[in-house]
């Protein structure tokens, strides 16, 4: 059977939610305080007894913000890069030196949030560690959705390909919100990372690309708009204040 993709996420964050032959497949959570929101819409058209994984591309706050409440109401698994585990168990995001915003607008929003905090998760034996292309729960399952890795946003990106309908889901590894100039995303931890990750993503051919922030947007961004970060430095997040 096709894999069905719906999206029941809100105004700042897409919830994908992939329906396959071995139950469904929700990639990342949202903000803090946000479950029941997920939930009603997640249960008005499934029961939660089918939500078997959770994808969590990265550990920021608004992808993993509300997954271990989501924990409590569902069985579900959760298919994630193992550099994720320790700021889960904080309930942070990280900032590693170097890191920074790619444009002023972006640098502003920064400063505006109050936190970045979330309640923090220990996953235990729930968690299903994704340390490289390798590592590929789906079709080892039969699945055909392959997992990639996309650091550069952040060191634990992941993104899911699936090869049939050639769909890219590609976290906030690219990003198509209001803020994010040419596709990119509005924060980053390693350049050189994030470029690679950019011709990981090409090289796949993708027919559509899904970030977690803003519409569906085609591949041939990712081309025109590569090497647009060259040369411009990141804004450090001390010194957007
Ligand atoms: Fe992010």
């Amino acid at each position: 059977m096709p894999i069905q993709v719906t999206n029941i996420g809100g105004f700042i964050v897409n919830n994908f939610v992939l329906e396959t032959s071995a139950g469904i497949i929700v990639i990342d959570t949202g903000y803090p305080g946000s479950v029941g929101r997920f939930l009603s819409r997640f249960q008005s058209k499934w029961p939660l007894s089918d939500l078997k994984a959770i994808v969590l591309t990265h550990h920021h706050d608004d992808h993993a913000g509300f997954l271990g409440e989501l924990l409590e109401h569902c069985d579900a698994q959760v298919i994630l890069h193992p550099l994720a585990l320790p700021w889960l168990a904080a309930g942070s995001n990280s900032q590693p030196p170097g890191a920074g915003y790619t444009s002023r607008p972006a640098a502003l929003i920064g400063r505006l949030r109050r936190t970045v905090s979330y309640p923090p998760v220990q996953l235990g034996n729930r968690a299903i560690l994704v340390r490289d292309g390798q590592d590929q729960v789906f079709e080892q399952r039969g699945l055909p959705i392959r997992l990639i890795t996309l650091p550069g946003h952040t060191a634990d990106s992941i993104g899911l390909f699936l090869p049939e309908s050639k769909l890219l889901f590609c976290g906030d590894a690219a990003m198509n919100a209001p803020i994010s100039a040419a596709r990119h995303a509005i924060w980053i931890e390693d350049q050189a990372d994030y470029g690679r990750s950019w011709d990981k993503m090409l090289a796949l051919r993708p027919a559509r690309v899904y970030p977690s922030h803003g519409l569906p947007f085609h591949p041939r961004d990712l081309a025109r708009y590569r090497h647009f970060l060259d040369n411009r430095p990141l804004i450090p997040p001390n010194k957007s204040r």
